[in-house]
């Protein structure tokens, strides 16, 4: 794994990673968020610049086998969405092999295998033999996807089931031998679901336990601060950015700012909100038709609005929209409404003003109690 900072032409500072066969422009991912990771949202957070590779919903293997249209939806690309990883589901060996090659016969970049947790429930009683048994049929299943494929195959994970069970250096040591050219770790165990503070010390015992492969940080990202300690604190390779990305797209960006030389860029402006906010909702448009796209589009806007400032009119509205006219009216009604939290220069008085957002592990261990990033609903046991 080799980083390596510089400078193009425009200003724009790139931190190229090496990742399996491929060259990455930046070692800042996008996790896959099931529901939310689709084209549209994709090619907004590249056209807005910093992150290296995305990753789509996960897949299910058979399905996509199957030709099933709505798994076939799930890896709709172009090439301005590239590179793009794919993530697969499954536990058949053959399945997962097959729909490892016919991804690449897609020229889908890399293939990430959703790990979710290693550990069953039963395991946790069952004792290490058969938490074992469990990771050489994991090993065996990907070692048999990686034989197949020249693109890179990765592995994602949590730490573990539980703070006493913390399986995950002992599985990345073992996906390292079955040849996975990288691993991305949620730094959370399966019964913490999305509560609690994530583990950068548990992160940190993947990256020493594996040899020579990189290790991408996953967990709460939502500053550049953030992105910076747990590089600093974990030693990864790489950092992936999920909820995060969806607050605020420009997070990539600014992160890459931020690392290679400090400077916070400021937060994106309310028209750089609006412009942005318009393009998704085109691009959903593109992809999905008007009617579906702009009833997706429903639980996509009210992300923007959190830090739009005070915002409720603006969801109370826009969860109703099916045309893109309708949009298009809901904003400028809300624009015109939101005026009364403006001063003079246009901008949100102070007390208006969204607070500043802050990580679980950046905060004061008192206010770690309620978890900050809303978690949509959803099968949290594979994620
Ligand atoms: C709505 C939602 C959908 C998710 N879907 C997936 C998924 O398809 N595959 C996966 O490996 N993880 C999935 N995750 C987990 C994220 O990739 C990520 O590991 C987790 O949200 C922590 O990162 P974050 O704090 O940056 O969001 C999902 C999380 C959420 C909230």
């Amino acid at each position: 794994m080799a980083l390596a900072l510089s400078q193009s032409a425009n200003s724009a500072i790139f931190a190229a990673m090496h990742f399996g066969s491929l060259t990455l422009k930046s070692n800042l991912f996008l996790s896959p968020l099931a529901g939310y990771t689709n084209l549209p949202f994709r090619l907004v957070v590249r056209e807005v610049g910093g992150v290296g590779l995305c990753t789509t919903d996960l897949v299910n293997a058979r399905s996509l086998l199957g030709k099933n249209h709505k798994a076939l939806k799930l890896i709709e690309t172009r090439p301005a969405d590239s590179p793009l990883a794919v993530q697969l589901f499954g536990s058949v060996p053959e399945e997962m092999r097959d729909a490892a090659l016919m991804l690449e016969n897609l020229d889908v970049a890399s293939i990430d295998i959703n790990m979710g947790c290693p550990v069953k429930k039963v395991c946790k009683v069952g004792g290490g033999s058969a938490m074992m048994t469990e990771l050489d049929k994991t090993a065996a299943l990907v070692r048999e996807m990686v034989n197949s494929v020249k693109i890179p195959v990765t592995a994602k994970m949590r730490l573990g089931w539980d703070d006493d069970n913390l399986t995950a250096p002992d599985l990345a040591r073992a996906l390292e031998d079955a040849g996975v050219a990288a691993i991305f770790v949620h730094g959370r165990t399966r019964e913490q679901g999305f509560g609690g503070t994530v583990n950068l010390a548990g992160i940190r015992k993947v990256v020493e336990a594996v040899k020579n492969i990189p290790v991408i940080g996953n967990g709460d990202i939502i500053t550049p601060q953030a992105a910076k300690k747990m590089f600093d604190e974990t030693g990864c390779a790489g950092v992936s950015i999920g909820r995060g990305a969806f607050y605020d797209p420009w997070i990539f960006k600014r992160t890459l700012y931020f690392l290679a030389d400090g400077e916070l860029l400021p937060e994106p402006s309310f028209a750089e909100r609006v412009r942005v906010i318009h393009r998704h909702l085109d691009l959903m448009i593109e992809v999905f038709g008007e009617e579906l796209g702009c009833r997706m589009f429903r639980k996509v806007a009210p992300w923007y609005a959190k830090r739009f400032g005070p915002c409720h009119e603006f969801n109370k509205r826009v969860v109703q929209i099916s045309k893109r006219a309708e949009f298009h009216q809901v904003l400028e009604n809300y624009i015109r409404w939101r005026r009364q939290f403006l001063d003079d220069n246009g901008e949100l008085q102070p007390r208006f003003r969204p607070p500043p957002m802050v990580a679980s592990f950046m905060r004061e261990p008192a206010s770690t109690q309620r978890e900050q990033i809303p978690v949509p609903k959803g099968p949290v046991e594979v994620w």
